[in-house]
């Protein structure tokens, strides 16, 4: 559409510059069709230190700016995955990608941000926000925290409120599984939820009936099942749509914005369109694996393939994969995450005798992009425009961050994606860049190739070389109440005032 300039945004305090002066880093993308969540345009792409300075047709440079070509390609705002594990300790190990290796793998795929999940050291959120401080200071990209709540006291409720106010961090997540380490209870959850709502922060569940998994162990090893299908077999998706019915019940309750990270089943699913379409805000959050993978896997003969897919929720038989699809392609679901969460093969032999003892994840920070293009948009289930929802622009808004990241507009970080929609991929554990020694998409072929990645104004990915640096990853502070709280103390006071409302009573006349 012409000299036509996509707009930016009132007073995000970075205006349009013409005088492109000599200041260092400076970039010009040129020709290539601009993509964000709502609009999409031919367009240049104006970049000086790491800022979006300019996007117009034509924009003339002088001899000192690179100039990237991007003719015939998507440019769109880096992924943001909403879901990650890196150097997490858990079940007896730690996860094999760091924060300078999983970003790494990440800017290979096109993402420039994630947003990993801080554990409190014996409870205390203080001690477990700087403990993630320190091990991010590698980070070579962009990256934000959520926190778990594994415990109740006076003082986890207190630091709460500093964690929101002072660091940064806008959403917490409850454990409804994993009995015996991080499961909390519905008193707690009940407390929790309450207390992220008067915050302002995102209450998020790991909904599994914990209670119920571990009955479902027991029941498989008493049959002698201790393989990688008994992780499959021994935690159904009944359960999981129990806990998720219950989360979105009490959450309900205590009117709570929720968010249900890793929704693997139709039965969560169905809990999540259910509770929407009574009018509850209830954010689905699928993830990779869950859409496109199914657990036949487990039951794999060779234990180093088949425990490479063990991860909880556990991924579910076909069916369940197409359901997320669609669910994601309607709205029902709004965001994918990778639970990116991974050990290498001897990690995952600590539980060669006995599923249980299999550390849970798998791997998908550098495969998300390319593979939800090639299973959403390339099947014709979602648009281009959808593509950048799904991918970064609507976590950028839950988590409220938004237009600094998410967009490709005027003052928004540089953080941009070049994909070539008529390039193929293909995903093994030789060329990929995780730390790990498996792929659980390995040998998988598609269209939609990212071909560059910008973080913050540096190309990082290029000619499928990376160029990163230790370091250079910022951590971006999210500030609470987002868009998702807009109206919720309207319905509380509406629920208050009915309480008051004159009941007319009598005695019931003989
Ligand atoms: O198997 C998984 N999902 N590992 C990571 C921890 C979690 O529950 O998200
Ligand atoms: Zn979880
Ligand atoms: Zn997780
Ligand atoms: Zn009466």
């Amino acid at each position: 559409s012409g000299s036509h300039q996509i707009s930016g945004f009132g007073d995000f305090g970075y205006g349009d510059s013409t005088d492109f002066g000599l200041s260092s880093s400076k970039l010009l993308i040129k020709g290539g069709t601009v993509v964000n969540a709502h609009h999409k345009e031919v367009a240049d792409v104006y970049i000086e230190d790491g800022i979006i300075a300019s996007i117009r047709s034509n924009i003339k440079v002088s001899d000192d700016v690179t100039v990237i070509d991007a003719t015939g390609k998507y440019v769109m705002p880096g992924g943001i995955d909403p879901h990650t594990h890196l150097a997490m300790e858990f079940m007896g190990s730690e996860t094999i990608d760091d924060f300078f290796s999983g970003q790494a793998a990440a800017l290979a795929g096109g993402t420039t941000m994630h947003i990993d999940f801080v554990l409190p050291v014996n409870g205390n959120l203080t001690a477990g926000f700087e403990k993630y401080l320190r091990k991010a200071k590698n980070s070579c990209m962009d990256y934000g925290f959520h926190m778990a709540i594994t415990k109740w006291d006076e003082n986890v409720s207190k630091e709460m409120e500093i964690m929101v106010r002072d660091k940064g961090i806008n959403s917490f997540k409850f454990f409804m599984a994993y009995k015996g380490s991080f499961m909390v209870n519905d008193e707690l959850l009940l407390q929790g939820f309450e207390r992220c709502k008067a915050l302002g922060a995102l209450a998020m569940v790991h909904a599994e009936n914990g209670d119920g998994v571990a009955a479902g162990q027991k029941r498989m090893i008493d049959l002698g099942i201790t393989g990688p299908e008994g992780h499959a077999l021994s935690r159904p998706p009944v359960l999981e749509g129990e806990a998720t019915a219950r989360a979105i019940r009490l959450a309900r309750f205590v009117n709570s914005p929720l968010y249900v990270v890793h929704v693997m089943s139709i039965d969560a699913m169905e809990e999540i369109a259910k509770a929407q379409k009574e009018g509850q805000r209830v954010i689905g959050e699928p993830v990779v694996s869950g859409l496109i993978l199914n657990d036949s896997w487990l039951w794999h003969p060779d234990f180093t393939i088949a425990a490479m897919y063990v991860m909880s929720p556990p991924i579910r038989k076909s069916g369940h994969d197409k359901a997320l699809q669609a669910a994601l392609s309607t709205g029902v679901l709004q965001l994918v995450g990778t639970d990116h969460c991974t050990f290498n093969m001897e990690q995952k032999s600590l539980g060669l005798e006995d599923f249980r003892k299999i550390p849970n994840g798998v791997n998908g920070m550098e495969e998300r992009m390319p593979l939800v293009w090639d299973t959403m948009v390339e099947s014709g289930q979602i648009s281009v425009t959808d593509f950048v929802r799904i991918t970064s622009t609507e976590c950028a808004r839950v988590f409220n961050i938004y237009p600094r990241k998410g967009a490709i507009l005027v003052g928004s970080d540089a953080d941009i994606i070049i994909l070539n929609p008529n390039a193929t991929f293909e995903i093994t554990k030789d060329s990929h860049h995780s730390r790990t020694d498996t792929n659980v998409y390995e040998g998988r072929k598609g269209k939609g190739k990212i071909e560059v990645t910008i973080s913050r104004g540096k190309v990082v990915w290029e000619n499928g070389k990376l160029k990163v640096e230790a370091g250079a990853g910022r951590y971006i502070k999210m500030p609470p109440f987002s868009y998702v709280f807009d109206g919720i103390e309207k319905a509380d006071s509406a629920y208050l005032s009915s309480l008051h409302a004159p009941v007319h009573r009598h005695r019931a006349s003989t």
